[in-house]
């Protein structure tokens, strides 16, 4: 039984927590603590998900002696900060994607799991599902033929939310859209890091990037189109093309099918009532159930999203964020 602790009463909290609740077994996780910054919000919070256990502040849950792992999902600048008050705490972290806001603070991180010898997670989800491993299979088996090409895109018209907007919020596309397209064609080119990436974007009136595209090469001249907008809609497909054929991924982020040469095969969500704020999130249970077994095992990190690719991840993102002139306050500090 893993005993799980919850940090902020927000969307996507609500979304976990009604995923852990409705798809997995009551024998194996339970949802024992939440916290907010409020009193009222963690109380409504804890009594909407049947939570024994609410704390304004999250330094409360910290001290939780009941609470095996923390889930995270504050907004982006304080990932970091509340992500290592946990582990400081001894407890096992699974956080909400983009792990940090930059490569700085991500090493820093990942050494104090390491040194504490805790599990720590960077919550990308998508990696969990059974399309994901399905379409690993179909790479590995040859099907498609060696495969040169990755087409991606994500747009969502979401710019005006606040935490997207503003700068002090961690917000741009790079850090909430682009971080899926940066791990799909990690996940395709497993092994490999891009030896050149070109990108650009646009900013709004805040600093913060709107619309970001990039080309990603590797060796044997593989080659990763991703774009991200947060002012238009786009197709949020991928498609990985091979010398062979291709397989296309609607929903690329949380898919439950996938089209291989036109034919479609399906991967339907855990069973679920569908009352959630965000697409496909009865699928958070799949990485809630990764997080179980890896450290029912003993493992300090997931295979499916290791630790170095979470460096790698945050090293593109610096990277695409400094092509489109992307700076948060945080990137001047010392870690
Ligand atoms: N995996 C996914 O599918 C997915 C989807 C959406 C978002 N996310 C990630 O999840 C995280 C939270 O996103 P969300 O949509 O859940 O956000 P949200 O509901 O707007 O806010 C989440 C929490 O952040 C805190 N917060 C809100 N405004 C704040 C402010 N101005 N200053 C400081 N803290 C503030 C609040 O915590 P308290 O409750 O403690 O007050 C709030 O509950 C982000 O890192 C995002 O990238 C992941």
């Amino acid at each position: 039984m893993l005993r799980w602790g919850i940090a902020a009463a927000g969307k996507i909290s609500n979304d976990f927590v009604t995923a852990i609740v409705q798809c997995l077994p009551e024998n194996e996780h339970k949802v024992v603590a939440i916290a907010s910054r409020s009193q009222k919000t963690a109380d409504e919070f804890a009594k909407k998900h049947g939570i024994p256990k609410a704390y304004e502040g999250y330094d409360k849950l910290a001290k939780d002696e009941k609470v095996d792992i923390v889930y995270i999902g504050v907004l982006n600048p304080q990932h970091y900060e509340i992500a290592k008050l946990m582990l400081e705490h001894g407890k096992h972290v699974l956080c909400e994607k983009p792990l940090t806001l930059n490569e700085k603070q991500t090493k820093k991180l990942i050494g104090i799991s390491k040194e504490k010898n805790l599990f720590l997670m960077e919550a990308v989800w998508s990696r969990c599902f059974p399309a994901y491993k399905e379409m690993k299979k179909i790479i590995e088996s040859g099907e498609i033929g060696e495969v040169l090409q990755v087409n991606v895109d994500f747009g969502v018209p979401i710019i005006q939310n606040e935490r997207i907007n503003k700068k002090e919020l961690g917000g741009g596309v790079i850090l909430d859209l682009g971080v899926y397209l940066l791990q799909f064609q990690q996940y395709v080119f497993r092994g490999s890091k891009p030896t050149k990436v070109v990108a650009s974007g646009v900013l709004n009136e805040n600093g913060v990037d709107s619309s970001v595209a990039a080309v990603l090469i590797h060796e044997g001249g593989k080659t990763a189109v991703v774009s991200a907008s947060g002012t238009v809609s786009l197709s949020c497909e991928a498609r990985v093309s091979g010398t062979k054929g291709y397989i296309r991924i609607p929903l690329f982020w949380c898919p439950t099918s996938l089209d291989v040469n036109g034919e479609l095969r399906e991967f339907p969500l855990p069973k679920n009532s569908d009352h959630f704020e965000y697409k496909n999130s009865a699928g958070l249970a799949y990485e809630a159930e990764e997080a179980r077994k890896c450290i029912m095992k003993g493992k300090l990190e997931s295979p499916q999203i290791t630790q170095s690719e979470s460096i790698e991840l945050a090293q593109l993102m610096d990277k695409l964020r400094a092509a489109v002139g992307v700076v948060y306050p945080a990137d001047s500090e010392a870690y």
